[in-house]
Parts: C-alpha cells; sequence; structure tokens
C-alpha cells in the first residue's frame, strides 16, 4: 500500500511553518525573497512532484526532503551570488540580450587546465565572447569517458582539469569581468565508477534501484523492441550486462555510461541537490544534457515522454526557487516539433527549459549549403517559428557533436525532393570517402546504422566548408572560396535570433584533426576529429594580415561586434523568412517595433540575382540600404532590378530614409 502524499494545504498550513522555523529563516530580512518565491512556486512544485511520485512509498518524506534541499541550497547562496541573481533580475530577461556571445570549449585542449584559462581570456574578449561553456570538468575516468559525460563525481573536478577551488577562482575572474558561465548537468546517467553505480555492484539494492537493472533478459528484451540505438556502431544495443552485479543494466549512450532510474524520487532528490550545487558555484546557464532520455517505459523509444517534461518542470521551479540567476538549456537534438515542446506547453509555457539548441536550423543550414537551395528549410520552419517569447535558442554551425540531420521528411518532401535520395545525396556530400566527385566539403559519417539508413556527420566548420580539401590542393581561390563559405555559416547562425555559440578552433579555422585514430580512448569516436587540441602559434597567425587565421577571426570578430552594437538582434522571438524569390537565397528578418534589419544570405556557388521587390513585399518604405557587413550603401532598386550577391555572399541591411 502506497502512503497518500499530505494534501498542499497541510504543507503550507503545517509543514512549511515548521521547515522554516527549523531553520531559523528570516522571513522578513535577509531570506524573504526565498521564503516569498517558495510560496509562490509550492503549488507547481506540489503538483509536479506529486505527478511523478504521489503514489510512491513515503512520498510525503521525499517531498519534505526536497523542500529541505531547497531551503539548504538557498543558505548556502553567497551574499554575492545573491546580488547577481538581483542584477540579472533587474535586466528583464537578461540572457535574452543581444551582449552575450558564447564559446564552447575544452579547458584541456584550449587551455591545459583550469589555472590556463585566465590567460586566454584576453584571445576570447578580443573576439567578443563573453559568455563560455565549459566542456564537461567533473570528475570523469579517462578512457571511459565520453569527452567528459561520463562523471563519476558530480561535485569534483577531474584532477586533468584543476580542482574545484581553481574553478571557483576562473569563475570569479569570469564574473569580474562581466562574463557568463554555463557548465553540463549530465542527468541521464552516470560513470559505471560513479559511488551509486560501485555500490550497486556491490550488490547493495538500495543502489541497484538508482539504476534501471534486471537479473534476465525479459524486460530488456522487452524495452529493445521499441528502443533505437544512439550509437549503433560503438555501442549497440540498450542494455549492458554486468559480471559483478550479475545483473543487466540499462546503458543506452555508451556502456559505461548507467542510466539513472528516476522513477525513484531519491534519485530524483540526489540529482536536484547536484544541481543545486552547481547554481551555489555561480553557474549561469546549466546545459541539461541528453533530457529526452530520462524517462524510461518500455514499448516506448524512451525519448521525449511527457514524464521526462513533468521532470525538466519541476527542476525549473525548483531552480527558480532557490538559484534564481541560473537559467536551463535543455540539450535535446531531437526532431523539430519535439524540440519545441522543450520550452514547456500548456499552463507551462516558457517555464520548462530557458534555452534548446536550434538543431533543426544548424542541420538546415548544412542542407543549404550542400544543395545550394533554400527550399527545405522554408518548408521545416512552422515549428521552430512559434519558440515562446521569453525562451531562447542556441545559435550555432556545429558543436562537439556530429551533426544529425534531423528535420523531418515532410519538410524535404514539401520542398518537391524525395527524402531517401536528398539524405542520401547530403551524406555523400559531406562524407569524404577517398575517390570523391565534386564535393569541396570533408567529413566522415557518425554513427552510421545500415539498419535504418541513417547517418550524422562528423568534421569541423572548416573542414566541411571546403578549407581541408582547398588546402590540400594549395587552391587559392578554393581558400578565398571556403573562407567566405566559413564566414556566412557564422553569419547565417549569429544573426538567427538566440545565444550564438561558437565552438573553438573556429575562430581560427581549424580543420579535422586525425590523430584520435591513434588514441585507443578515442579511436572508437570520431567525433574527436572536430574537437581540436589548440596550438597557440596558429592562434596567433590571427595577428598577421594574410593569414587565413587572420581573414576567419577578423570575420568572425566584425560578426559579433555587430550583433552587439544593434539591440534588435536580442530574441524578442522576431524572427521571419522574406518569401523566396530566389531560390538560392535565404533573406531573415529581425524587427523590434520600427527597427529592421535584413540578413540575405547566398548559399550558392553561384552569383545570385535578387529582385529589390523583396524588400517592397515586406513593406519596406526606405528607398536605400545600409549593409553592415561591407559597409556600403545601396539603392533599392526597381522590381526589374536585383540585388547581386557573390557566390556564397551575404548582407545585414539596415534600412535609411
Ligand atoms: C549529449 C552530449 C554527447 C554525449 C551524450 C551522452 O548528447 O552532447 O556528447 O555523448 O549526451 O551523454
Amino acid at each position: 500500500m502506497s502512503t497518500p502524499i499530505l494534501s498542499l494545504e497541510g504543507f503550507l498550513s503545517e509543514k512549511i511553518p515548521q521547515l522554516l522555523q527549523e531553520h531559523a529563516l528570516d522571513l522578513k530580512g535577509k531570506d524573504k525573497r526565498f521564503v516569498e518565491s517558495l510560496h509562490l512556486a509550492l503549488p507547481k512544485v506540489y503538483q509536479l512532484f506529486h505527478e511523478l511520485y504521489g503514489a510512491f512509498p513515503e512520498a510525503e518524506t521525499q517531498f519534505l526532503e526536497l523542500l529541505r534541499s531547497l531551503i539548504w541550497s538557498h543558505k548556502e547562496r553567497s551574499h554575492a551570488l545573491q546580488e547577481r541573481d538581483q542584477f540579472k533580475a533587474e535586466k528583464g530577461i537578461w540572457f535574452l540580450s543581444n551582449e552575450l556571445a558564447g564559446m564552447s570549449l575544452y579547458v584541456d585542449r584550449f587551455a591545459g587546465n583550469l589555472k590556463g584559462m585566465p590567460a586566454k581570456i584576453p584571445h576570447l574578449e578580443e573576439l567578443g565572447i563573453n559568455f563560455l561553456h565549459l566542456m564537461p570538468i567533473m570528475e570523469s575516468p579517462l578512457g571511459e569517458s565520453d569527452g567528459g559525460y561520463a562523471v563519476s563525481d558530480f561535485r569534483k573536478v577531474d584532477p586533468r582539469f584543476g580542482t574545484l577551488e581553481d574553478l571557483k577562482a576562473l569563475i570569479q575572474v569570469m564574473q569580474n569581468k562581466g562574463m557568463y558561465l554555463m557548465l553540463d548537468m549530465v542527468l541521464n546517467h552516470t560513470s559505471h565508477h560513479h559511488e551509486w553505480a560501485k555500490k550497486a555492484k556491490a550488490g547493495d539494492p538500495e543502489y541497484q534501484a538508482f539504476y534501471h537493472t534486471y537479473e534476465d533478459r525479459w524486460v530488456p528484451n522487452e524495452f529493445e523492441q521499441a528502443m533505437p540505438e544512439i550509437f549503433p556502431e560503438s555501442a549497440p544495443g540498450n542494455f549492458t550486462w554486468c559480471e559483478e552485479m550479475k545483473r543487466w543494466v540499462m546503458t543506452v549512450f555508451h556502456s559505461y555510461q548507467w542510466d539513472l532510474n528516476f522513477r525513484n524520487p531519491q534519485v530524483f532528490r540526489a540529482m536536484l541537490e547536484n544541481i543545486l550545487f552547481y547554481g551555489n558555484l555561480g553557474v549561469d546557464v546549466l546545459r541539461i544534457d541528453a533530457p529526452a532520455f530520462i524517462w524510461k517505459q518500455a514499448g516506448t523509444s524512451c525519448q521525449n515522454l511527457p514524464q521526462a517534461h513533468t521532470l525538466l518542470r519541476l527542476i525549473k521551479q525548483c531552480v527558480q526557487v532557490a538559484s534564481p540567476g541560473m537559467t536551463i538549456l535543455g540539450e535535446a537534438i531531437v526532431a523539430p516539433k519535439e524540440i519545441m515542446n522543450y520550452f514547456g506547453t500548456g499552463e507551462y509555457v516558457a517555464q520548462e527549459c530557458d534555452f534548446a539548441y536550434h538543431a533543426t536550423q544548424m542541420a538546415l543550414q548544412w542542407d543549404m549549403l550542400a544543395s545550394g537551395e533554400t527550399q527545405v528549410m522554408l518548408n521545416a520552419q512552422e515549428d521552430v517559428l512559434k519558440k515562446p517569447y521569453g525562451t531562447s535558442w542556441i545559435t550555432y554551425t556545429r558543436c562537439h557533436d556530429d551533426i544529425g540531420l534531423g528535420y523531418e521528411d515532410a519538410s524535404i518532401a514539401r520542398a518537391g525532393k524525395d527524402p531517401y535520395l536528398h539524405r542520401k545525396f547530403l551524406k555523400e556530400y559531406y562524407s569524404y570517402s577517398g575517390d570523391q566527385w565534386m564535393s569541396p566539403a570533408r567529413g566522415v559519417l557518425f554513427s552510421s546504422n545500415p539498419k535504418t539508413g541513417d547517418a550524422r556527420i562528423s568534421g569541423t566548420l572548416a573542414s566541411l566548408c571546403g578549407l581541408e580539401k582547398a588546402l590540400f590542393e594549395g587552391n587559392g581561390p578554393a581558400i578565398e572560396l571556403s573562407i567566405q563559405k566559413i564566414l556566412m555559416m557564422q553569419a547565417h547562425a549569429i544573426f538567427l535570433g538566440g545565444l550564438p555559440m561558437i565552438f573553438y578552433g573556429d575562430e581560427v579555422g581549424y580543420i579535422n584533426d586525425y590523430s584520435y585514430q591513434q588514441d585507443p580512448s578515442k579511436n572508437y569516436d570520431n567525433r574527436w576529429m572536430h574537437r581540436p587540441l589548440i596550438d597557440w602559434e596558429k592562434v596567433n597567425r590571427r595577428k598577421t594580415e594574410g593569414t587565413l587565421e587572420f581573414q576567419v577571426y577578423e570575420g568572425l570578430k566584425k560578426l559579433l561586434a555587430l550583433r552587439k552594437s544593434q539591440p534588435v538582434f536580442s530574441d524578442w522571438s522576431n524572427c521571419t523568412w522574406m518569401n523566396p524569390h530566389n531560390i538560392h537565397v535565404a533573406g531573415l528578418v529581425r524587427s523590434r517595433g520600427s527597427e529592421r534589419r535584413y540578413c540575405i544570405y547566398n548559399f550558392s556557388e553561384s552569383t545570385a540575382y535578387l529582385t529589390w521587390y523583396v524588400f517592397r513585399e515586406q513593406g519596406e518604405s526606405a528607398t536605400q540600404l545600409h549593409d553592415h557587413w561591407t559597409d556600403s550603401l545601396v539603392t533599392i532598386g526597381s522590381d526589374q532590378e536585383h540585388l547581386i550577391l557573390e557566390p556564397y555572399g551575404f548582407r545585414i541591411f539596415e534600412p535609411k530614409a
């Protein structure tokens, strides 16, 4: 028999006053904001918790513990961070600002370790970066780390990077400079070396209940029927036999990443405490890794289940109460319709994840680059343009992961193309097989699944834009053209609406690094080819005019500065696409009141002619347009005349009366 959870009224009238007293909170003074926001959030926290765990034995005790965690976390929050929370709150929705620009990097591959980071910050500041995503730095066993996404201790910095004190020191340096920090919370799984997994292996049933473990194949087989494989080549199947435990354990990603069982409220609370711990370190954006996977149900794909959303909403409410300055990015790399749900639906619109990756548009820009056409992209906008106000995208050309072509077949079909053939074309275009036809791209297929025909793409921005091949051939014009492509791809991501996230190395045009093939801890995962080990001599060439590093860096710097100088590029959910009068040209309108900017991109390798009518069609009354990219003024001509765009050329136009 399960114990029914005490009513909300019971908590409000009885338990909460007791808890507040127990923790000696100062209701009229320094704890006032917290207590108010706890009361405000309580009905939702209660409802969400109840939905997930109401029927669980000891639900009431678990709920009380959860409230204790919130109080504990608030009490631990430093005065300085509380002031920072206040500062952010006064800015409105601080993270929508056009003044933020991010970079994602591996601390060890970029700066050696955490202590080495401050010395590299000027390089980033000069570029216009004021937001850092440090790739996972918590303890993770070498050789079985998945780039740090197999965490064995959520509260200990891996010695390879330094110590928690080094991290705190870096955060201080960053905050003093007005910079923001994003860290990962790997919510879905732990390393099999985590102490919970070790206890489970030792036979402790309490900790076996932290994971999905089974003594035989009955349940695993049932799950496997409907679950796709994430790494079909390197980690086929979703379960691993653990000899020590003599049980099967669910391992959706690699065999060393054990999926946590969020049906167990103890797991939820333990992970929430880790989240709040990061909040109190001073994390500004928490990147929740792989949230689509956190709830499992046999007979389903175990992705995007309603309970996964309930869990995220519960996390959001708790964070808002105890760590109000920390926003949440849900790393849901799923179909466009599904991604949208991570912003919240129904009464929770804009109350789930504050950010999501714009994985759809990221992939679509690679689609446009390969095909030279914009129809598939334009046909895939219906859902993503509905992003609710108050939430935002991470916009990017690529990240540490592969590029998945995750948009729907229907968008391809609506564009008049055969989805199977179109995807085949894209895979061939980006993956170099030695005897390649005319494709300039140098990438490799990642996680090809012969059973489904699916494949994703690995490769750096520069290699996929043709720089690797052009350099290999010593082909000057091709080098120039690939730099132009790199900058157009960056411009497309930077002005898209959201927080642009540059992947480190791309700022100086790094090409693929194949040395991972010699490293047994990495050679099973070709994503390492696009995670460069930074050579600072190469980076310093950016200071020498005429080098490709100079061109790429200076171009990117100009784009970021341009975005930063114009508030209209804040993410006020203010994006529309212009009609496709030329299928090679994508035109994005960013508007705010009477302010407008037209971002025009020619995705084709040929000169494109765009009728001036496109601007009149937008109701544009100005007679001239100032292009911020080339710093030139053009006159809007008649409908029979054209704006002429060079191959892969782009413009960022501001109307001039
Ligand atoms: C996320 C990470 C990816 C990792 C996976 C498992 O998708 O971005 O690098 O392999 O989660 O944690």
